[in-house]
């Protein structure tokens, strides 16, 4: 006979266990965590029944990218914004569907510690087709006093001064993955009791994998040095660690989340008309450069690393290259020629 001896770990539950043995922990984070855990869940309703009801289809308006936003972009964005500003641990947000930070004028809010920058509905143009979506976020510690409002220089931080960073990934089921600069954990949810249960403890991204994903439609817009590692990509054998396979979904939040548990390389490179290629440096890039890089893998612009990036615009575009280290390490050999 099997004996089941399981214990489950909710989302609350882990992040309340990490904060033994840190000294001078408030439990501030545990309650951001927990705020956007509670926010993902109310999306994930949503996301889940997109097909059913009619809340599909564009809102009619176009966002600061210039990119016609869905109806369930605004309603994500509308719930993280909702939960951070009720919470106790958020003193101002940015966000990709708005044009400008907010800082916060409540007490409560005034005085608390963290920042919050998110792209709340990632890979939305795949809503129409059942295809993941996620909800990506970045961390980081207000720079200004507590008391009062934030300001610019809070929201706009090198991404390396970011304390947490996560993803939520709207798949075959929804995970919530979060790092801090201990460790990066991921939890899956349980739909049966509505709770986000520890299921990939201390994630490692493999050194070296087999999988490269960028969107190919684009290839004769990349520089020399990109198209030469992609053909790369395409010659290996088995004798180099191939063949490779390439995947790309379209939804950043799925493509990475596969790379990060497989091994693999993710790219977003600049194209001939837009250097900066697609990508927010601030909700896209930075959170996924701070998860990656405590995963064990690395994150450029192609140059340098994301994290060292000192933004200057809110809605900021950057190139990312993205994945397993030895995957990385040689894709640098291919850059480095270009120079
Ligand atoms: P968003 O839906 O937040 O605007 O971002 C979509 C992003 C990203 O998830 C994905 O990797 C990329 O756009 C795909 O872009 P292309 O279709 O240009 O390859
Ligand atoms: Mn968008
Ligand atoms: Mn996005
Ligand atoms: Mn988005």
């Amino acid at each position: 006979m099997n004996t089941v001896n399981r214990q489950v770990l909710t989302l609350d539950e882990y992040t309340i266990q990490q904060l033994r043995g840190i000294p001078g922990a408030t439990g501030e984070l545990s309650s951001l965590l927990r705020d956007i855990g509670l926010a993902a869940k109310r999306i994930n309703v949503e996301v889940n029944k997109a097909g059913l009801v009619d809340i599909l289809g564009d809102a009619g308006s176009i966002n600061v990218q210039g990119e016609d936003v869905k109806k369930l972009d605004i309603y994500a964005n509308n719930q993280l914004m909702g939960v951070l500003q009720h919470g106790i641990s958020c003193a101002g947000i940015a966000s990709e569907e708005l044009d400008e930070f907010i800082a916060f004028d409540d007490e409560v809010s005034k005085n608390s510690k963290y920042v919050v920058l998110f792209d709340p509905l990632d890979g939305s143009g795949n809503i129409d087709v059942n295809i993941s979506i996620g909800t990506i976020f970045g961390v980081y510690r207000r720079v200004t006093e507590r008391g009062s409002k934030v300001t610019e220089e809070d929201i706009l931080q090198p991404g390396v001064r970011q304390v947490a960073a996560g993803y939520i990934v709207y798949g075959s089921s929804t995970m919530l993955v979060y790092a801090t600069r201990r460790g990066v954990n991921g939890f899956t949810l349980d739909p049966s009791i509505g709770e986000f249960c520890l299921s990939h403890p201390d994630i490692k991204c493999p050194e070296y994998g087999k999988i490269y994903s960028v969107n190919h439609g684009n290839f004769f817009k990349y520089t020399h040095g990109v198209r030469e590692y992609i053909n790369n990509c395409q010659k290996k054998t088995k004798e180099d660690g191939g063949p490779y396979t390439q995947r790309y979904i379209g939804s950043m939040v799925a493509d990475v989340h596969r790379n990060l548990l497989k091994g693999g390389i993710f790219m977003y490179p600049g194209l001939a008309d837009k250097p900066g290629g697609k990508l927010r440096l601030l909700y896209e890039c930075n959170p996924f450069a701070f998860i990656v890089e405590v995963a064990g893998g690395k994150a450029t612009d192609g140059t340098q690393r994301i994290l060292d990036i000192h933004p200057t615009e809110l809605h900021q575009r950057s190139p990312l290259f993205i994945g397993s280290k030895g995957m990385m390490n040689e894709l640098e050999t291919y850059m480095m020629k270009e120079k």
